[in-house]
């Protein structure tokens, strides 16, 4: 048998929409493409993190750069050897074909970008979020799904072999019956652009997002919410806009329920110092608690970069760190794995239903914060993860 690429990547993008795994197995045996083909659209800051990363990956090829500010895409497609660039999605879209769109564009735009490119029969890996609302979202992937294509969102902390320890930990029962668990992500503030703060931006979707997807990897999807938020700096000083007014939360507390007694709990903010800024580097204490009937474990570092696992149980009193390596494992691997997933026909860890799940967690902790009430959740995905 032997299919075109463009055929291969519609027809696997189709088994993945009817039976994933299986389906794509049956694939592999007759068809392999070599490398996927990237268009990045937004370069800036997180570009320059994602972009060394999928330039050494055997399964990408970069074809095409973009951004409506066209200097930013001129010095990202010098830099990384990109042949193409262009100032908007439509021109993007018209020049070098290419397989998968990769959007790195303030949180506001993602929207409509990503149904851009799949319209334009694209499949999608997009920074957090997927859409502005969860409904936009679920359209998204129904578009995707009724196209044969493929669409997943950041982040990418289910991938660590820290989540994997976790994860595996709590189904072998060394926690006992689990009963709690907190987390927590924060720093000053994103400098640089105004959209971090604007409608639709917020420290929910910016940070909160890490945590949230984490806990419910790893507790299992949640089922209602209550939520307090706030604004703690009403106006900022950004590069690209001067003083702006604070419009989205700068500050988070999040309860979720997840069922059989389950309760966590996530808070997030713009207005915590933290010695370890941005980056973590030489972050010691636990960001990511969870505690059982029989044992308790701390996730050293933040989620998105961990350094170690440290667990207690009634067993082993003493805590023992476990997993102190990240081996591979870079929060920024995202589209490099969907690349790679995609070569070779596996389902990855992260999927859109659990993007859009917590995509709906961060909607209703805003409704929950405005009316001051429990807000049920309708959305699910596969689990456990890992
Ligand atoms: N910077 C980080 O450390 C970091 C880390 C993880 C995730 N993220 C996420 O990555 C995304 C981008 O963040 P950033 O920090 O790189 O922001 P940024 O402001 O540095 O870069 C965004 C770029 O997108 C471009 N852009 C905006 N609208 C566009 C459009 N319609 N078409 C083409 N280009 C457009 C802007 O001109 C800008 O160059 C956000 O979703 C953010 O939450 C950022």
């Amino acid at each position: 048998m032997s299919l075109t690429r463009h055929d291969f990547l519609k027809a696997t993008a189709a088994a993945a929409a009817a039976s994933m795994l299986t389906s794509l197995e049956a694939f592999a045996t007759n068809v392999r493409a070599k490398k996927i083909r990237i268009g990045i659209i937004g370069c800036g800051s997180v570009s320059g993190v994602y972009l060394p990363h999928l330039s050494k990956s055997p399964y990408v090829e970069l074809v095409s750069a973009c951004d409506i500010i066209l200097d930013r895409a001129k010095k990202r497609a010098e830099e990384f050897k990109i042949p193409n660039h262009y100032p908007d999605i439509t021109r993007m879209l018209a020049g070098a074909p290419f397989d998968l769109l990769v959007n790195t564009t303030d949180m506001q735009e993602h929207e409509h970008l990503n149904k851009s490119a799949l319209d334009a029969g694209k499949h999608v890996w997009s920074e957090k979020p997927m859409a502005n609302s969860y409904k936009a979202g679920r359209s998204l992937l129904d578009l995707a799904k009724s196209k044969n294509l493929r669409i997943w969102g950041a982040p990418a902390v289910v991938n660590s072999p820290q989540f994997a320890f976790m994860s595996k930990a709590i189904r072998d029962g060394k926690l006992g019956k689990v009963s709690s668990a907190h987390a927590h992500y924060g720093h000053l503030g994103p400098t640089w652009s105004a959209f971090f703060y604007e409608k639709g931006g917020g420290s929910l979707p910016d940070l909160g997002v890490y945590n949230l997807a984490t806990l419910t990897g790893l507790l299992g999807p949640a089922k209602s919410v209550v939520a307090m938020t706030s604004i703690v700096t009403p106006t900022r000083k950004v590069d690209n806009k001067g003083t702006i007014k604070v419009e989205a939360e700068d500050n988070a507390m999040v309860l979720m329920d997840h069922g059989q007694g389950v309760i966590s709990h996530v808070q997030c903010g713009f207005n915590y110092f933290d010695p370890y800024g941005h980056e973590g580097t030489g972050q010691q204490n636990h960001t990511v608690s969870i505690w059982g009937t029989h044992g308790n474990m701390g996730l050293v570092g933040y989620d998105w970069a961990p350094f170690g696992v440290d667990l207690a149980t009634h067993d082993h009193e003493q805590p023992e760190r476990f997993v102190p390596d990240a081996q591979d494992y870079v929060w920024q691997q995202g589209a490099s794995v969907i690349a790679q997933a995609m070569v070779e026909q596996t389902e990855p860890l992260i999927g859109a239903e659990h993007a859009l799940h917590v995509l709906e967690v961060i909607e209703a902790t805003r409704e929950s914060a405005a009316t001051g009430k429990r807000v049920d959740l309708e959305s699910t995905f596969r689990w456990p993860v890992v």
